[in-house]
This record gives C-alpha cells, sequence and structure tokens, in this order.
C-alpha cells in the first residue's frame, strides 16, 4: 500500500518583496532562496513526511534542479524509481511573496510537459494504494493516469490546482476525493451548473459532490476546510488559529494539506479525521518560508492536534 503522486517537480525561485510588483515596476527584493517545489513533489514530501509510503511519479531534466529533487525525496524514504529525465530542463516556479504572505506565482513547465500516463502504468498499483493528481502536467495525460488508477481499483485524488479555464473531457469521471480551494470550487460549479449567480460555497460543493459522484472537499484558508459527501454529508474540520505577524509564506499550503490527506487516509483515518490531520499540516506550513522547507512531520502534526483538542 502507498501514496503515488502524479504530477510536477519544479525549483521554486522564491523573492521576499515588501508589496508584489505592479505592471512595468522595477522592485529589488528583501530576500532570496530557492527551493525544491511543483505542486506533485510538495505533495509527495508532504505525505512521506506526515507518515505514508509515498512514490512520485514525474519527470525533471538532467540539470543540478533535478537531481536535487531526487536527492531530498530519497532522504524522505520517497520511492524515486517512477521519475523520468528529459532533454527540457527543470519546470521553474518564480515566486513572488509579499510581507502578508500572499504569492504570485509564474511558472516555465519545462520537463514537466512530457510527463505521461505511460510512467504510472509501470507502477505495479493495486486496490491498496492511494494517487494523488494535480494540474501542473499535460491534462490529457492527468486523464489517462487517472482512469487507469481506477482501473486497477486504486482510489483518487485530484487536487484542481491550478484550476484551468477549461477542463478535458473525462476529467472528473473517476475521482474519489475532489479537493478544491474557493476559487477553483467557483470554476468547477460554473461549468457544471452553467449558473453564474454564484451561491454559497457550501451549496457548491453540496452541488458537485452530487453531479460528479464524488466526495468534494473545499478548503476555506484561514477558515478551515470542509467536505460534502456523495451521500450529502458535511464534515468540518478548523485549522490552527494563527496571527497574522506569524505567517511567513502561504505558498504550497494546499499541497501541505493534500498531502497529509492522502496520508491520512493511507493510516486510515476516517474523513473527518483526515481533514483535521491535514488542516493542521496546512496552517504549520504557512509559517516558514518556502513550500516543502515548511512542511511539518507526523509527530508535529499529532502534538498540535492534541493542543486542538484540549483546547475544544
Ligand atoms: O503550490 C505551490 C507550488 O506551485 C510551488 O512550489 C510552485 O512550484 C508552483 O508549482
Amino acid at each position: 500500500m502507498s501514496v503515488i503522486v502524479f504530477g510536477s517537480l519544479n525549483t521554486d525561485l522564491c523573492y521576499q518583496v515588501r508589496e508584489l510588483p505592479r505592471a512595468g515596476e522595477t522592485i529589488s527584493a528583501l530576500n532570496f532562496e530557492v527551493f525544491n517545489g511543483g505542486k506533485g513533489a510538495n505533495q509527495a514530501i508532504s505525505s512521506a513526511r506526515s507518515g505514508a509510503k509515498t512514490a512520485m511519479v514525474g519527470t525533471i531534466g538532467r540539470d543540478a534542479y533535478g537531481q536535487d529533487h531526487v536527492n531530498s525525496m530519497d532522504g524522505e524514504g520517497i520511492d524515486t524509481s517512477y521519475i523520468q529525465h528529459a532533454s527540457k530542463p527543470t519546470g521553474i516556479a518564480n515566486i513572488y511573496i509579499d510581507q502578508h504572505g500572499e504569492n504570485n506565482i509564474v511558472l516555465n513547465a519545462g520537463a514537466n510537459s512530457v510527463t505521461n500516463a505511460a510512467q504510472l502504468a509501470k507502477y505495479p498499483l493495486s486496490a491498496d494504494d492511494i494517487c494523488v493528481f494535480q494540474m501542473e502536467v499535460n491534462h490529457q495525460e492527468i486523464v489517462k493516469a487517472i482512469k487507469h488508477a481506477k482501473s486497477k481499483g486504486a482510489r483518487t485524488i485530484l487536487n484542481l490546482a491550478p484550476a484551468p479555464d477549461d477542463f478535458v473531457d473525462g476529467l472528473f469521471d473517476d475521482i474519489d476525493y475532489l479537493i478544491l480551494n474557493e476559487g477553483e470550487a467557483e470554476k468547477v460549479y460554473t461549468y457544471l451548473s452553467k449558473d453564474t449567480s454564484l451561491p454559497d460555497s457550501y451549496a457548491q460543493a453540496h452541488f458537485i459532490a452530487k453531479h460528479l459522484n464524488t466526495n468534494c472537499i473545499v478548503t476555506l484558508g484561514g477558515e478551515g476546510v470542509f467536505a460534502v459527501t456523495t451521500d450529502q454529508n458535511e464534515h468540518k474540520a478548523t485549522p490552527l488559529s494563527l496571527k497574522p505577524q506569524d505567517i511567513v509564506d502561504t505558498t504550497g499550503a494546499g499541497d501541505a494539506f493534500t498531502g497529509a490527506f492522502s496520508s491520512a487516509l493511507y493510516n486510515q483515518y476516517d474523513l473527518s479525521a483526515a481533514l483535521q490531520f491535514a488542516a493542521i499540516a496546512g496552517s504549520l506550513a504557512c509559517l516558514k518560508l518556502g513550500a516543502q522547507s515548511s512542511y511539518p512531520n507526523k509527530d508535529e502534526i499529532l502534538a498540535k492536534l492534541q493542543d486542538v483538542n484540549k483546547a475544544a
């Protein structure tokens, strides 16, 4: 049994700035650092660190950035044998982070653009496995990979980030858990319902869960997270209450959530417990600069969980 993450690996070039630059403006960074990132790689690191046997399926360039990913994942005990090399360079994300921890990201997909479902087909998938997908590799290949995972009986999780403007056919056909932020939920709701007058996030999630016959999870940032199950039941979890001055960088907090949620399912948590575990991982990921560099391990999450339970 494993969590298998199919997705992107990027190198994040992170610039801390006072305010995000406006069009035509040149500004100086307060600080600059380079981290391993990419939504797929982030989710794999979060999954492994929070307690699941994890494998990564993706593509890197034949460059030092790509090798850094493999070294770091090997160090976390992640199976990297399904990462292929391409002639294109490892994906790059230029990330600007302001003093409130908010960010803007410009991506160059590079090697991620050749990641394909045949790579996942080489993995000996079984019904015990959990496959995790996001949207930073070719969308047709994501659909094929999801279908393959389902044909082997694996559970499937799709984190629809970044949300495209249009959805490829079949994207939602075989998804057990669809993880959305508020903006992504609005896009999916509008696409499915053709209704431009948006109801609240809860009504959207009920509609999405019913329409797609999936468990729909919506993350609300500092407001927490909720899920609507296929039978229309609601589950909620609260994040840590963070002081604005403690939030350093929200980059990759959603990936920390998705990875920890996958790991919680791997560890056979029920849905409410998995949401709470993942919500804490997402909160802790906001306290340090960078994505993977900020992710907590299982003990850190469980310690905070105890504090939350004591306070309740
Ligand atoms: O979700 C955060 C990630 O998005 C970053 O690590 C960056 O690489 C972009 O893919």
